[in-house]
């Protein structure tokens, strides 16, 4: 095992910093900038994103650039030993180009074209933006191609949302025309027969739309898919300059978490680096336990992009969030914490939106290195030049990997069509549920990956995929010969229900599954929000609430059964011994109790090797990331008390240099990180 290299080759540390926006000081530049490198240094920042809404400011007029000032900010950045994550400026663009081209603008779903403003309002299609955005481009890799500050692409920002306009519909019909082939075949697929929907000509085709057709899954289905593959070919549009200039600059696209709108997976084709934007709800209490398994998994997730490559924290805030219900601050030591934790999951990175606070506008209250004060005398800055230092620190963990013996399935499509199911509850909760599972392995200090359907199974020991509602094409083979070739594969009510476009499996659920589970489900009873049933399972009786599947055992064998209704006594849990694996089914919702026990005895028959070998208390995580010769192991304290815990034989606090070793103290929101040989 080798590291990766470093993301930016010039700069072969973790890297620190965010969204820096001198262009909207321009007016003050001769202070505020100055001010800004200084401050900088101090907060041990080395890596700013630039010009990520910058479109005006280098192109004022059609076709006119001005780089003077982003030349400025180069040089400055390079003076002063920082990188550049340079940003295309697609995400919001200039008033000029709306008023001459309207065509550039969004259309929503009820087919009105929106105005000029706000951001993240273009059409994706629309040759003009393209022309624009492919221009704009080009200038900057022209520009900057040589120069030392140039670090790596930030692609737009946030890419999201969808376009219903006469173009994006050409390209719509254009999609489904070469994937079905014929107006039959689409027919069939989507089950038009159904209200008389049949389509008697291609024209006919049209996005969804709530006050249209909103009730064909299949459509739906469709139009997210192409949605996705909007952004992968606009993405590609957008970098075919980058990649053609500058070919070894790396080139990311900021995510955010599980955005229900594009296929992550998918749009992580198009890029080298994958990245996100973190903005935990912290309610600063002991729920942060279910926050930061929450985002353990987020952060999983994203390190699942790319395969496990590190990955980037793009954005976090400093301290509070202004779009968020309660903007409430980060408490002491907890800004730390939540950026260590990036750290901890595979980020290489620790950024933040934003570096100074804006002066006016949707953002000034927003959460910021430098705050309208403008000193370095603030808790936030001070908090920030803490996780510079421990940075510094971390100069051997960059480019380590996390390795995971165990995958989870989160699966955009199967999201789509649990969304979409209208049956069971009109709520079915796919991602809450994902996370439940997760969350047992997290408590546990268990590593896992996050996958969807279509990735390798065979790397690992445990596969776990709670509500695997549709199963694409070839995806119940690729389970059936992880089970036959050994692997664990733990699967739960509303599995294999339908076919990739949302057609029923014939023949009894869980359709292509059914072989491999050895049970057959009969009915799936939907509970109301205050009913509760129980299952036993090794004599321990636990609630079950939402979703209970009655299940008959086709080769099964029962481990636990329900309590109560007409179905009391009928299997609730089973596992089949299936080649020389093991196939596992939980039929209904359970409390996290139950699955925290149950993945207990997943691990001890799968031989998985939690991080540290002992309990780890209420509220802690730990993680591990190896270059296969020096584990590095991070443990945390998420919860607002101090605990102790027994890290065992331990090793070198790579904050202090001292020896650590069994029982240590954790003080609230605490995070240590010690690194031994193997
Ligand atoms: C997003 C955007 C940023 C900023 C932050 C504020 O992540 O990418 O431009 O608006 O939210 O939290
Ligand atoms: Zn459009």
């Amino acid at each position: 095992m080798k590291k990766y290299p470093p993301i930016i080759p010039q700069m072969p540390h973790m890297l620190h910093g965010g969204d820096y926006n001198p262009d909207q000081w321009r007016a003050m530049k001769d202070t505020i900038w100055k001010e800004d490198m200084r401050l900088a240094k101090l907060a041990g920042c080395n890596a700013m994103s630039i010009g990520i809404f910058s479109w005006v400011a280098l192109e004022p007029e059609e076709g006119r650039y001005d780089f003077s000032w982003m030349d400025e900010v180069m040089d400055m950045l390079a003076e002063n030993g920082m990188v550049a994550v340079l940003a295309t400026p697609s995400g919001a663009r200039p008033a000029w180009m709306s008023q001459k081209y309207p065509e550039v603008l969004r259309v929503q779903e009820n087919r009105v074209r929106n105005l000029h403003g706000g951001r993240h309002n273009h059409c994706l299609t629309s040759p003009v933006y393209r022309e624009k955005v492919t221009a704009i481009n080009t200038a900057l890799a022209q520009r900057y191609k040589d120069h030392p500050a140039l670090g790596m692409w930030h692609v737009s920002n946030e890419y999201g949302g969808e376009c219903h306009c006469p173009l994006c519909q050409e390209r719509f019909r254009a999609y489904l025309q070469k994937k079905y082939g014929t107006l039959d075949a689409l027919n069939q697929a989507y089950w038009s027969a159904f209200w008389s929907k049949t389509y008697t000509d291609w024209s006919q085709l049209e996005s969804p739309s709530s006050h249209g057709e909103r009730s064909m899954h299949a459509l739906v289905l469709d139009w997210k898919r192409f949605t996705t593959e909007q952004f992968v070919d606009f993405m590609n549009c957008e970098t075919a300059p980058l990649r053609a200039i500058t070919p070894d600059k790396k080139i990311t696209t900021n995510l955010m978490g599980t955005y229900p709108g594009i296929n992550y997976f998918r749009l992580g084709d198009a890029m080298d680096v994958a990245s996100w934007d973190c903005y935990p709800l912290w309610r600063n209490n002991m729920d942060d336990a279910l926050v930061a398994s929450r985002h353990g998994f987020l952060h999983d997730l994203c390190r699942g992009i790319k395969d496990g490559r590190p990955y980037m924290m793009m954005e976090s805030s400093p301290s509070a969030t202004n779009w968020q219900p309660v903007c409430k601050l980060r408490r002491p030591g907890g800004h730390k914490l939540y950026s260590l934790q990036a750290i901890a999951h595979g980020s290489d990175t620790v950024q933040y939106f934003q570096f100074r606070k804006s002066r006016g506008s949707f953002e000034k209250f927003h959460g910021a290195v430098v705050d309208h004060e403008g000193s370095e005398n603030t808790r936030v800055f001070r908090e920030v030049a803490s996780v510079g230092e421990a940075l510094k620190k971390l100069d051997d963990v960059r480019g380590t990997i996390v390795p995971a013996d165990v995958a989870v399935v989160y699966d955009w499509e199967n999201r789509w069509a649990i969304d979409e199911s209208k049956g069971m509850l009109q709520e079915n909760n796919y991602e809450e549920t994902v996370v439940s599972h997760y969350r047992a392995f997290w408590k546990r200090g268990i590593a896992c990956d996050i996958i969807d359907e279509t990735k390798d199974l065979s790397r690992y020991k445990v596969v776990v995929a709670p509500m695997l509602y549709m199963l694409r094409a070839g995806i119940a083979e690729k389970v059936e010969a992880f089970v036959k070739a050994g692997g664990t594969f733990v699967a739960s009510y509303m599995t294999g229900y339908v076919d990739d476009t949302d057609l029923c499996f014939l023949g009894g659920f869980p359709g292509p599954l059914k072989e491999t589970l050895g049970i057959w489900c009969e009915e799936i009873d939907a509970l109301y929000p205050d009913e509760r049933n129980a299952l036993t399972y090794q004599g321990k009786r636990y609630e079950v609430r939402d979703l209970c599947e009655i299940v008959h055992l086709r080769g099964a064998e029962s481990l636990g059964s329900y309590e109560e209704d007409f179905y009391a006594g009928m299997p609730a849990v089973t596992v089949n011994h299936y080649g020389a694996g093991k196939a596992y089914f939980i039929a209904a919702r359970t409390e996290q109790a139950f699955l925290d026990d149950f993945y207990r005895a997943i691990e001890a028959e799968s031989a998985l090797t939690p991080v540290l070998d002992c309990e780890l208390p209420e509220g802690c995580s730990a993680t591990r990331r190896t270059d296969g010769e020096t584990d590095t192991i991070f443990v945390m304290n998420f919860s607002p008390i101090g605990r102790m815990l027994d890290i065992g034989e331990g090793g070198t606090d790579l904050e202090t240099g001292k020896e650590l070793s069994g029982i240590i103290e954790l003080p609230a929101r605490g995070v240590r990180i010690f690194a031994r040989k193997k």
